[in-house]
């Protein structure tokens, strides 16, 4: 990894803009230690057309001053967080005591699609931010730093940065995995992962009733807890090897099996929480039924939330689109769904 840049910084001005997506994770990661590392391994797909689009003016200053606008407006409550965290670690980012900053963001996905945001608004942010240290001392863009980085502003904006798909977590089963940064798999999956569809069908928009970072600490006391962690690291090497042959079968029964066992670590921590809904459950059972009938290898996810990712290859992709129609888009609020697919990972944009 690069070097944090510790000098005196030049005197000058300009502005950087990067566009990074959200990310879908097939084994999830739930459960966290120290700073931000992760108890196990995850991977996740890249998603396309939900992204975050962020800019930064950076002006030469005698300390660090920063303004934050989402969607045009000043919004100084996700300031806060985001002026926290480069505080909090001003060690990987010495050059920001010298900048004034303005940050302008938005969302490429409706408000209130309960679509998480913190990956593709970090990573963004951190692009934006490396992209900046790059301008003052010259240097190739360090991947790697992008998502370490990310990592500390939020654990699954580390799978963010790398196109088609990424592992997070140190695995014996894949060489240069680490605690502290993803990697990118690209080159060790069967090509049909790259044309996978994420159709998200959103069964509700309102907030989350338990956050992330409260169900993570949950995890903390919950007694199966140790066997989430060993089966997480058996499903790593299941699904890596799966990914690697294009074992559709495989593929489903982990990617299932992941998404279920998170809400099940839900329904067993103490305090408990649910975040399916009645309509939840129904879809998958729907999907669960057009599989068995039609063959087509049709499967979902979940993520910390009642919406359902479809997931699924191009091949199918006008049949599936159909079956959502026709069958499912009764149990979405206003009929609706996000039309994502695998995507190729941060855009710089200025
Ligand atoms: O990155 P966080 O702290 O919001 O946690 C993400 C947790 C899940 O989305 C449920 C799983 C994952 O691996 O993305």
């Amino acid at each position: 990894m690069n070097e944090a840049f510790r000098g005196e910084v030049p005197d000058f001005h300009g502005r950087v803009g990067w566009a990074c997506p959200s990310n879908i994770a097939l084994v999830k990661y739930w459960g966290k230690r120290g700073k931000q590392l992760p108890q196990n391994p995850s991977i996740s797909f890249t998603l396309s057309e939900c992204c975050t689009e962020t800019f930064v003016q950076y002006e030469k200053a005698d300390g660090f001053g920063f303004k934050f606008f989402f969607e045009g407006q000043e919004n100084p409550a996700f300031g806060a967080k985001i002026e926290k965290f480069l505080l909090d670690h001003q060690a990987f980012f010495p050059f920001i005591n010298q900048l004034h900053l303005t940050v302008e963001s938005h969302n490429t996905f409706p408000h209130s699609s309960g679509i998480a945001s913190s990956a593709s608004s970090m990573s963004a942010f951190v692009m934006c931010l490396l992209d900046i240290e790059n301008q003052i001392v010259s240097q190739q863009f360090d991947f790697q730093k992008a998502s370490c980085f990310s990592r500390l502003a939020s654990g699954s904006a580390a799978r963010s940065v790398y196109s088609k798909m990424a592992l997070w977590g140190a695995t014996e089963a894949y060489e240069g995995s680490s605690d502290e940064y993803a990697v990118p798999l690209e080159n060790d999956i069967h090509p049909i992962f790259k044309t996978y569809h994420d159709s998200i069908l959103i069964v509700s928009g309102e907030t989350k009733s338990v956050s992330s970072r409260a169900g993570h600490a949950l995890m903390e006391g919950n007694p199966y807890a140790p066997a989430r962690y060993a089966q997480a690291n058996e499903n790593i090497v299941n699904l890596l090897s799966a990914l690697k042959s294009g074992d559709l079968d495989t593929f489903i029964n982990i990617t299932e099996s992941e998404a279920l066992q998170l809400h099940a670590l839900m329904m067993c921590s103490n305090p408990t929480f649910i975040l399916m809904k009645p309509n939840t459950l129904s879809i998958i059972n729907e999907i669960r039924g057009f599989r068995e009938e039609t063959k087509i290898p049709l499967c979902f996810t979940l993520d910390a939330g009642p919406n359902v990712h479809l997931l699924y290859p191009e091949s199918e992709a006008e049949k599936v689109e159909h079956f959502i129609k026709d069958n499912l888009a009764a149990y979405c609020v206003d009929n609706k769904w996000i039309a994502d697919h695998v995507g190729d990972g941060p855009k710089k944009l200025l």
